[in-house]
């Protein structure tokens, strides 16, 4: 009923809307819609009335509940099942309960704040409440085996940098997911699955996105290697429309890699990345080398060139180095 009030409100725009006209629309009594106003008004809707003239929305909160969503995924398979929570311990662990419990294709849980979030490599994630974008999507395809699942947190890498770069902001994809803006982190993204040998249950993509963070509110260790959207755009970022974006982009990309393959989405991948190019330190499972990032293959692994030979990354922490380092010190 909430989100029924709302679209009235929002389609009449400045216009004022009597409480009578609501409920009729609606088949309520005017003081169900009374009790619901009073709720959109507590949930931070600057809803006016006027005597006579009923009610007309002058402004809606900062949140990205399915109310404020939805309108802007009209459509579209990422706006189908939007399942929020105002607060949570993680969204991925939100996405793989919904998935075991058999929520669809193209499910998205979102919050305003993680209590326990996490990141790649049992490293944890933490954002302010509302400042950040911090969701997960549940993806179920059926054109691609379970080998190939990681490659589906290139194409959310590429989604989100498209969406990110939608508003003229430069930032490029370290391998194999990172968003970075002169060399800082502004976005992470945590791929998780349950498949089996031959056919892929689910996948959960948690993405998170530093977006109305103020410097000094990053917790001293990663003061120097993060940034936020609003710290780079030098003013405040619409969150929803940036995720309707994101989401947006996700599902273009997930259908075609479902018609045509991946390929097509590594060459974009390329041509955002920063990583490729550049004179690298691996962080791989059990041990630390050096060289030159030259290119994804066909698995998305990383190729990196050593005085040793070449070598294809899987998996692994990848840091580039300063023009002109020359090793160790
Ligand atoms: C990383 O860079 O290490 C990945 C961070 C991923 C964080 C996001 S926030 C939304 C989703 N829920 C989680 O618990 N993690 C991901």
């Amino acid at each position: 009923m909430r989100k029924e009030i709302l679209d009235l409100l929002k389609t009449a725009g400045d216009t004022y809307i009597s409480g009578e006209e609501i409920a009729d629309k609606l088949g309520v009594t005017r003081t169900a819609v009374w009790k619901h106003i009073k709720e959109l008004r507590r949930a931070g809707y600057d809803i006016v009335s006027q005597a006579h003239s009923g009610y007309a929305l002058k402004g809606a909160p900062d949140v990205l509940t399915p109310e404020e969503l939805a309108p802007l995924l009209e459509g579209s398979l990422f706006g189908t099942n939007i399942l929020y929570h105002e607060e949570t311990r993680s969204t991925n662990e939100d996405g793989k309960a919904a998935a075991n419990a058999g929520a669809p294709d193209g499910t998205v849980v979102v919050t305003e704040f993680q209590g326990t979030g996490h990141g790649r490599l049992s490293r944890g994630w933490f954002c302010p409440k509302g400042e950040g974008v911090l969701f997960s999507v549940i993806l179920r395809p059926t054109s691609f085996l379970p080998q190939e699942a990681p490659k589906c947190t290139l194409l959310a890498a590429v989604a989100v940098a498209r969406a990110i770069r939608s508003l003229g902001l430069d930032v490029g994809i370290k391998w194999p997911n990172d968003i970075l803006a002169g060399g800082k982190k502004l976005v992470g993204i945590l791929t998780e699955m349950s498949a089996e040998m031959e056919r892929i249950h689910y996948i959960v993509i948690g993405i998170g996105i530093n977006v109305n963070i103020a410097a000094d509110e990053f917790s001293p260790d990663i003061q120097d290697t993060a940034t936020s959207l609003s710290i780079l755009a030098g003013h405040t970022v619409d969150r929803r429309q940036l995720l309707a974006a994101i989401l947006h982009e996700m599902e273009t990309l997930y259908i075609a890699v479902q018609k045509d393959g991946f390929a097509p989405m590594f060459d974009a991948w390329r041509a955002l990345s920063v990583t490729l190019g550049q004179d690298v330190s691996v962080l791989a499972p059990g041990e630390t080398f050096e060289g030159r990032a030259l290119d994804i293959d066909d698995t998305g692994a990383l190729l990196v060139d050593t005085a040793a030979g070449r070598r294809r990354v899987l998996a692994g922490d990848v840091s580039i180095r300063p023009k002109g380092w020359k090793g160790k010190r």
